[in-house]
């Protein structure tokens, strides 16, 4: 070999090593956003290419301060559950370029946000590094937050309210308001969208229950219920105007009335007589109620009182008179007099009072003809 030789073979070297020294590596591709449930599995793609051996590629995890990995190796406490790790790389080449998939298993919601993928360079300034960052969403189905929620709220007539529905999850829920028993809301229509439902002059009619959904499309929705109590005076209205009974036979009467108002009416009955109006308690003459009824809106109730065996001196206006710090209304029931029995209580066939009771005729009818056929049958 001559020095011409020796010198060009020299320069090549030198050339060549210069310039390997001056690839630079390139992180190439965007790293795609990964939107996955929790509890599942979430992939960032990392492909860098001018990789030489003395660089690492590292994925990083800024808001919680933490360096996963360098090449392959996990740098931060990993545990295995179900035959998975929590956090695995995995390296693959294909001609120059070289994937380091961040593999991060059992998501939580803390798993969510921004990754970065750099690449370490020993003889280089960090600040410049490639780097690209990844974004990892882990899918939260939404929560309502009871505190910042309105559960109970109670409000003098006139009053402006906000209702608040607040709600975590990921995505941000998108909340709505409606009522629960599908009415109008006072805002007009159906449904209002927004973590406040805005209730401006209320009225009684505005009372009840009303729900927020908190939804992000990832099931389940969540739901609250939220209800309005509004001051105010007592309404009473009864549930029949007149009710009939047949005296002197044991028959009971049984009077209604339904009740609104707020706070909870006081309820008081009464009743006509000669010495004027006389209050009724619950005594072996009489019967006082309350009653569940599926008929009851929100805040109404539902009272009756029950005349035990009805004579002469019962047939009268029974009022019923609700009260409240607001104010007092009153509803009258008039008992009348019937010739029959009147009501689910009568006596059944076969008994005494029979011929009394309100539908006697096809019974009769049926009986003489049952009569009639076993006369034929003996007579055979
Ligand atoms: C990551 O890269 C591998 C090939 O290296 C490919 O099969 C896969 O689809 C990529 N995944 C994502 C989420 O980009
Ligand atoms: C990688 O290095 C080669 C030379 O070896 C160069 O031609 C190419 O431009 C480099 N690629 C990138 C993306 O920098
Ligand atoms: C209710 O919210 C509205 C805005 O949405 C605000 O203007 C109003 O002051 C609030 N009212 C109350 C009673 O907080
Ligand atoms: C919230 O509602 C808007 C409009 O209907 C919709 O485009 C968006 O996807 C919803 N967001 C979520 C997280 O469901």
């Amino acid at each position: 070999m001559d020095q011409t030789t020796m010198m060009l073979f020299t320069i090549g070297f030198v050339l060549l090593s210069t310039g390997v020294r001056s690839q630079r590596p390139e992180i190439v591709n965007e790293i795609l956003p990964e939107v996955k449930p929790v509890g599942g599995i979430g992939r960032l793609n990392c492909t860098v290419v001018n990789l030489s051996l003395r660089m690492q590629v590292v994925w990083n995890f800024p808001s919680r301060h933490m360096v996963i990995s360098e090449n392959k190796d996990i740098q931060v406490l990993n545990k295995k559950i179900d035959g998975r790790w929590k956090y695995e790389v995995i390296r693959t080449e294909n001609l120059l370029r070289t994937t380091f998939k961040l593999v991060i298993s059992h998501l939580t919601e803390e798993d969510s946000g921004t990754y970065n993928c750099y690449v370490k360079m020993e003889t280089v300034d960090y600040e410049y590094w490639p780097i690209k960052k990844g974004q990892l969403t882990v899918q939260v189905p939404p929560t309502i937050r009871p505190g910042s929620t309105s559960t109970v709220v109670e409000v003098e007539k006139g009053e402006d309210v906000n209702l608040t529905c607040s709600a975590t999850g990921i995505p941000s829920p998108n909340i709505t308001w409606t009522r629960a028993d599908g009415g109008t809301l006072p805002t007009g229509g159906a449904l209002s969208r927004g973590h406040i439902l805005h209730l401006p002059n209320i009225n009684e009619n505005d009372r009840g229950i009303y729900r927020c959904v908190a939804d992000n499309n990832v099931a389940p929705p969540a739901e609250h219920k939220a209800q309005v109590l509004v001051f105010f005076k007592p309404s009473a209205r009864p549930v029949e105007t007149s009710v009939g009974q047949a005296e002197n036979k044991l028959f009971d009467a049984t009077v209604a009335c339904i009740v609104s108002g707020h706070p909870k009416p006081d309820l008081q009955w009464s009743m006509k007589t000669n010495q004027g109006i006389q209050t009724i308690n619950d005594d072996e003459k009489h019967l006082i109620h309350k009653k569940i009824s599926e008929m009851l809106k929100d805040g109404e109730w539902w009272y009756s009182l029950t005349i035990l065996n009805v004579q002469a001196n019962d047939y009268t206006d029974y009022i019923c008179t609700a009260s409240n710090i607001y104010g007092q209304s009153q509803a009258e029931i008039e008992l009348f007099s019937t010739i029959e029995c009147q009501g689910a209580l009568c006596p059944s066939l076969g008994t005494l009072n029979m011929a009394t009771c309100t539908r006697p005729l096809t019974w009769t009818m049926l009986l003489t003809v049952i009569g009639l056929l076993r006369l034929i049958m003996l007579w055979r």
